[in-house]
């Protein structure tokens, strides 16, 4: 059965451009942020709360929310740990998320943590946050592949996920991290999270397009009943600490597809496209979206 609506998560301005080795002036992320929600996106990812080194790219978060107040969407922010939290709530910012693996791998590579110590970290941030009276979104990265410990087990990813929901998420974001799901693996999944009591409704999934099976993948999770789809204007992205991981799914070419299905998201594709032609000559390359490309040169 596949959903009537779809809500997307657009993840560009924080997915996308953390991946940039070019430093985005604060100003054009605002405006960046400005015309996505004028295309219609009602969730942007505006940024994270993260170590200003790690990444490096998002370090002016604390200039670039306050210039963000007119703006009509939601703007959750990643946080990893209480003193990203601190920082987050000072400045007003109502729903975070925050960030585990599948993988013991990539938890060290990303938060210099194993699973444990990363699910003990983030424990008092879902609870001040939610004390605050702000939503927290996790994420799970690595639950299809990991590029040092190979495919990874769906049981693996379902243990995981059950601790992050009884932190208190409220919605779990399923990561590809580094593209490399294909369809019936995300069936199956899918089907293994809802055997465990963790249904659809409370899912969303999060593809990255390295092999050119994101839109394929989301087509399977939205025959399997998830109506929340992460995806990056103009297929902006990737992840600086996991090799390999390329853009995610292109917010442009997710519309088509949902169009062509008769589904709402309220998006306008040609604000949106235009927006990402406008992104990448500040970029100074061409986005990688199909859909971009062909909408932009009609
Ligand atoms: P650490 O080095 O272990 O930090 O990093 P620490 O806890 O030992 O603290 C060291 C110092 O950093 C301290 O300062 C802290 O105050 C400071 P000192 O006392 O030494 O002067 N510090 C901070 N400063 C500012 N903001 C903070 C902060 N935290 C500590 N939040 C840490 C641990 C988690 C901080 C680090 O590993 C980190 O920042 N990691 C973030 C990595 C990241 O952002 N990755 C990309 C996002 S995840 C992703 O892209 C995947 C996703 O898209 C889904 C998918 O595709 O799968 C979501
Ligand atoms: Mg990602």
């Amino acid at each position: 059965d596949m959903p009537d609506q779809v809500r997307i998560h657009e993840v560009g301005p924080r997915d996308g451009l953390q991946n940039e080795k070019a430093v985005v002036p604060t100003e054009v992320k605002a405006e960046f942020i400005r015309r996505l929600a004028d295309a219609g996106l009602s969730t942007i990812e505006a940024t994270s709360f993260v170590h200003p080194k790690w990444v490096p790219q998002l370090a002016d978060a604390e200039q670039l929310m306050p210039m963000l107040s007119g703006v009509d969407a939601r703007l959750p922010a990643l946080v990893p740990n209480e003193r990203g939290l601190e920082r987050a709530l000072a400045l007003g910012v109502d729903e975070i998320a925050v960030f585990g693996s599948a993988t013991e791998s990539f938890a060290k590579a990303n938060l210099n943590r194993s699973v444990d110590e990363s699910l003990a970290m983030f424990e008092p941030v879902v609870s001040r946050a939610r004390d605050a009276g702000a939503r927290v979104r996790g994420y799970l990265s690595m639950c299809f592949g990991d590029p040092w410990e190979g495919p990874v087990p769906v049981h693996q990813v379902v243990g995981v996920a059950r601790r992050l929901f009884d932190l208190g998420c409220h919605e779990l974001s399923l990561g590809d991290t580094i593209g490399v799901a294909t369809p019936g693996h995300v069936t199956a999944l899918l089907a293994a999270l809802r055997e465990d009591g963790l249904t659809a409704d409370r899912l969303a999934v999060h593809f990255h397009d390295t092999y050119g099976q994101a839109l394929a993948n989301t087509l399977a999770a939205l025959q399997s009943g998830v109506s929340t789809v992460d995806a990056s204007a103009g297929g902006l992205g990737g992840c600086p600490y996991a090799k390999s991981a390329t853009g995610n799914l292109a917010t442009e070419d997710l519309v088509w597809m949902l169009k062509g299905l008769g589904i709402d998201t309220g998006v306008d594709l040609g604000r949106l496209t235009a927006t990402s032609v406008w992104m990448a000559a500040h970029l100074g390359r061409p986005s990688p979206s199909r859909t971009v490309r062909a909408l932009s040169h009609k």
